[in-house]
């Protein structure tokens, strides 16, 4: 039964792990788990390995996401100090810019200041720069967005401070925008004690008074919800040294439908979320003729049974509110009831 229609939903902010990490994730599988979770239209992240810092492994990404991605998918491109004079070599074959100022997987990262000064004087103004900004870091992406006029995204926002933060900024009038992730709305440092590894991600799970945070600035502050899907084998995480991440394309809608059914949330915000923003934030295309069917019968997530190659979920026996039952993908029926029509190579690459 069809209860809700929504647009195509789009993830701004999904691991896909090609190159370097296909036994993970790859663009087939990848993108199924997308069209299974109402996701038409995802950006995946440069912190690959080799990451796409230089215009050969971008090229490479993009030629890979080409033959395989079942969705649309655009990439981004990474900052890292020993190519920072590709940037305008990489611009136009890429969504947006990814900046990360703190430790999580993968080495890429930036903490000096000349490098971070270089990103925002010869990146395009007319594409976004997201940051992984934790911390004292969201101050200084704030601050950069000042110095410079020009928009930066704050990725997967975890924290009381930090959201408060952003509020603040943006009453001043300055150009920031933010995500939250659903496992940052629905689990806690209690759910972390819980799973183990299996419940440890960058930024880590917040306090209770972390998350209440986040919801509360739902309304008004977030302005996406994007999954950061980062799929790692069961294996690999029940290893000596766990890689944080957790998967998160297949069980996103579900779980924030579950805040549309307790009333924490309205259809029109969750779309506003999901689909406007990102969009618009990222300049993204209109997909014509896409739409997703779901099925608003409330269910317990369970542990199995999906399509991401790493296989297993984090929120397993949490409350869903509703289910998708077919996603239609410009004219196309690309999933139906649990199967993945989309051949892949069918998806466009931005
Ligand atoms: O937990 C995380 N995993 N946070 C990140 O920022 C990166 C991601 C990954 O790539 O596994
Ligand atoms: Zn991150
Ligand atoms: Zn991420």
């Amino acid at each position: 039964m069809t209860d809700l229609i929504l647009p195509g939903l789009i993830d701004v902010h999904t691991h896909l792990r090609v190159p370097g990490g296909a036994h993970k994730e790859d663009f087939a599988t990848g993108t199924a788990a997308a069209l299974a979770g109402g996701i038409t239209l995802l950006l995946a992240m440069p912190n690959t390995s080799p990451p796409l810092t230089t215009p050969a492994a971008l090229a490479a990404a993009r030629a890979a996401a080409a033959a395989d991605a079942r969705c649309d998918v655009g990439l981004f491109a990474g900052a890292a100090p020993a190519d920072i004079d590709q940037l305008p070599a990489l611009a136009p074959d890429a969504a947006a810019l990814k900046i990360y100022l703190n430790d999580t997987f993968g080495r890429l990262r930036v903490d000096d200041l000349p490098t971070l000064v270089a990103c925002f004087q010869t990146w395009p103004r007319e594409k976004l720069i997201a940051l992984h900004a934790e911390k004292q870091s969201v101050a200084v992406a704030i601050g950069l967005a000042a110095i410079y006029d020009r928009a930066v995204h704050i990725c997967h926002v975890s924290r009381r401070e930090e959201i408060e933060l952003i509020a603040d900024a943006k009453g001043r009038g300055l150009l920031v925008t933010c995500e939250v992730t659903p496992h940052h709305l629905f689990l806690s440092q209690a759910d972390a004690a819980r799973l183990g590894p299996l419940g440890d991600m960058r930024p880590v799970l917040g306090a209770a008074d972390d998350v209440a945070a986040l919801w509360a600035h739902l309304n008004d502050t977030v302005d996406c919800i994007a999954t950061d899907h980062a799929p790692h084998t069961l294996e690999e995480k029940r290893s000596d040294a766990p890689p944080p991440g957790v998967p998160g394309l297949e069980t996103s809608l579900p779980l924030m439908l579950a805040a549309v059914e307790d009333g924490r949330l309205s259809v029109e915000r969750l779309t506003a979320l999901m689909h406007d923003n990102p969009r618009r934030l990222f300049g993204l295309p209109q997909q014509p003729d896409t739409r997703v069917e779901v099925d608003m019968t409330p269910y317990t997530i369970p542990a199995g049974g999906w399509q991401t190659k790493c296989g297993w979920t984090a929120f397993a026996g949490l409350r869903a509110g509703g289910r998708v039952r077919r996603v239609v993908l410009r004219g196309q029926v690309v999933y139906e009831d649990g199967a993945v029509l989309a051949a892949p190579g069918s998806g466009k690459v931005l």
